[in-house]
């Protein structure tokens, strides 16, 4: 088994103090706009160049502002247009579209899905929202009733709508795995819709951090977009799951996910037994994968 780092239980977890981005107040800190929030809607080329990234048919490195607070800690791999999102998820304005719009375009599942989330991880003194994006999930950790949630994500626009929405909650930025938390922090993690958009390589570095942040007995709740629709054919779907199996075979093949086929194609079970964590719960359906794992080593 790879070993996280001696553990080093402390009353109150610090993050890494060195990070110049661990004290920001992301509700007010002032963001630049990117080029995405600069957009002349009567421009025919940028109007051009927008409608070809909505609609998937061209994608291009995100581009951050120079004076990005927290820039030096996004990896490469992040800065691409994810969804098919100008810019991907570093921008005020389509940041702002996508936090409101991915629950509807996931008809609304999203929402029982994160209280599955959440339910699992009930009765946890600290929980992590790995990848939060918007900040849904940890808020439902948090109305759950945990009493010490943070939510981690490396985006700034996101980190700051989440932390405008959700009140009583720790927000900082990082990635999975560096994600600047203290040994042992948390005994509950929960990851909603985030490790198909990391590439292998950091996927497995990614658990080892989580072992590394998480106690012996610590519980980890995944949901991640199911399979079938990306490896089923339509009939199969059809016969299935009716009309959404088609619906989100045809939104996992239009939406620019890079890693999504990696992902699917891991046996993430034994990735997870590799850093000492044993799957309790595992259940494949439309449109969600849901894994509940322990810390057991
Ligand atoms: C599909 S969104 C899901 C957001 C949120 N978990 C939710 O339930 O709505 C994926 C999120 O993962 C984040 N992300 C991407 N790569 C990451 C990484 N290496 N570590 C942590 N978060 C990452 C993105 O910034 C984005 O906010």
């Amino acid at each position: 088994m790879a070993t996280a780092q001696s553990l080093r239980f402390q009353d109150e977890p610090q993050v890494d103090p060195h990070r110049e981005s661990s004290g920001i107040d992301w509700a007010t800190v002032a963001l630049p706009d990117a080029w995405a929030d600069r957009i002349d809607w009567t421009h025919l080329p940028d109007l051009k160049r927008v409608a070809r990234t909505l609609l998937g048919r061209a994608h291009r490195p995100v581009q951050l502002p120079a004076d990005l607070p927290g820039r030096e800690l996004i990896p490469k791999y992040v800065l691409q247009e994810f969804h098919n999102l100008p810019n991907g998820n570093y921008s005020k304005s389509f940041s702002r579209g996508y936090a409101q719009g991915f629950d509807r375009v996931m008809l609304g599942s999203l929402t029982q899905g994160r209280q599955r989330v959440a339910a699992a991880l009930r009765g946890a003194q600290c929980a992590l929202d790995l990848g939060c994006g918007a900040g849904r999930q940890a808020a439902a950790l948090r109305d759950a009733g945990v009493a010490d949630v943070w939510g981690l994500d490396p985006s700034p626009y996101l980190l700051q709508y989440a932390a405008r929405a959700h009140e009583r909650i720790n927000w900082i930025q990082g990635v999975a795995e560096n994600t600047g938390l203290a040994d042992g922090q948390f005994d509950a993690v929960a990851v909603c819709f985030v490790f198909h958009e990391i590439p292998p390589h950091y996927l497995r570095r990614a658990l080892l951090e989580l072992a590394r942040i998480t106690r012996p007995g610590a519980r980890l709740a995944v949901l991640e977009p199911s399979p079938v629709q990306w490896q089923q054919g339509y009939r199969w779907l059809w016969r299935h799951y009716g009309w959404r199996g088609l619906y989100f075979r045809a939104l996992a093949q239009r939406a620019h996910e890079p890693f999504a086929d990696a992902w699917h194609r891991q046996d993430f079970t034994a990735l997870l037994a590799e850093v000492g964590f044993t799957v309790r719960e595992e259940e494949t359906s439309c449109p969600f994968r849901f894994f509940l794992a322990e810390r057991t080593q």
